[in-house]
């Protein structure tokens, strides 16, 4: 009987024995598939349906942890997944997880499902959003908030990200819905800190869960720099206790990660200063923000906040 082992988010234990160690709940689980039906497996599957590599039958037979060798040896011909021969010193057999590639879709998948608007933002769209709006997505990823907010009449909703894989996914998502609002929607390759659009011409500037990646100052004055005079800007952001709360996960390198980025946060927080991290070869620039320096910013770059709560910051441009 085939084991599979998802590598990623609470799933990341890499034997089928660590994983009935540390989630009780499938210990006394005869045979592993059970794991197939976690948000992120379900979600690659629903990708390979959506590319037609796998038909609704499989993927309800893969549920039903029946015939699962199929799925495995598309995701594996996609390069989602790899066989794991050994870890930790011991033999393992049969047994997969997710390749790197396969996490990033995987992740993006999971955005798509769960709508990245919350209820404060959709109470503002509703009320507030000028009708044919042009709105800026920075850092879409899987296209979600833009798909979302397609159904508002926007007179186009342009999406950016630096992953070139999202947004290939996001095109593979898009396509599959028919609907002549879609056709209102375009996606860039470009990066957030220096925006391939001209000054003042947004009504609508979102950036969820994207200005943590960033240089915060710079990327704030590239989105002011785009909004028109009395047009929104919707900040989904990090703070400190989202951090905190990643502490103790995935340890030794979740701590460490998190502890590096807690260090910057709170730099950014007191002298308005963000380092470039590098960790074990790896550079990033991440960062918690808080309330008090998010919105001295967009003073700065002329920009009122008018409601916000400890995850989410709205304003308008006063230019
Ligand atoms: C946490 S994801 C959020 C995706 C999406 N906004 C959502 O809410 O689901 C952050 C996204 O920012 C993108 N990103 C990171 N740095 C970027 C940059 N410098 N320019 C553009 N996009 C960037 C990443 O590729 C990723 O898709």
């Amino acid at each position: 009987m085939l084991d599979i082992c998802c590598s990623f988010s609470t799933f990341r234990e890499s034997t089928v024995e660590e994983c009935k160690r540390r989630h009780k709940h499938i210990k006394k689980a005869n045979n592993f598939l059970r794991l197939v039906t976690s948000p992120t497996s379900k979600a690659v599957l629903v990708y390979l349906f959506k590319k037609g590599v796998a038909s609704e039958d499989q993927i309800q037979l893969v549920l039903k942890v029946e015939k699962i060798s199929e799925i495995l040896s598309q995701l594996d011909k996609l390069g989602l997944i790899g066989r794991l021969d050994s870890r930790f010193g011991k033999k393992v057999t049969n047994t997969y997880e997710l390749t790197k590639r396969g996490r990033v879709v995987a992740y993006y998948l999971a955005a798509w499902k769960n709508s990245p608007l919350n209820d404060l933002e959709k109470f503002v769209i509703v009320n507030k959003l000028p009708p044919n709006s042009k709105v800026l997505d920075v850092g879409c990823g899987s296209c979600k908030t833009l798909f979302s907010m397609s159904k508002y009449n926007l007179d186009i909703g342009v999406g950016i990200d630096l992953n070139k894989l999202a947004l290939r996914l996001a095109r593979v998502l898009l396509a599959s819905y028919d609907s002549k609002e879609l056709e209102h929607l375009m996606l860039l390759n470009a990066d957030a800190h220096f925006l391939p659009i001209r000054d003042q011409c947004l009504e609508v500037v979102i950036c969820s869960v994207t200005l943590p990646y960033l240089f915060n100052e710079k990327a704030i004055a590239e989105m002011s720099r785009v909004m028109c005079k009395g047009g929104f800007i919707f900040l989904r952001v990090h703070p400190a206790v989202f951090y905190i709360s990643r502490l103790f996960e995935d340890p030794p390198m979740g701590f460490i990660r998190s502890t590096a980025v807690l260090i910057n946060g709170l730099l950014l927080h007191i002298t308005g200063k963000q380092l470039m991290l590098n960790l074990f070869g790896r550079k990033f620039c991440e960062v918690f923000q808080t309330q008090e320096r998010t919105k001295k910013m967009l003073k700065k770059y002329n920009v009122t906040v008018c409601a916000s709560d400890p995850y989410t910051i709205i304003g308008f441009s006063t230019r």
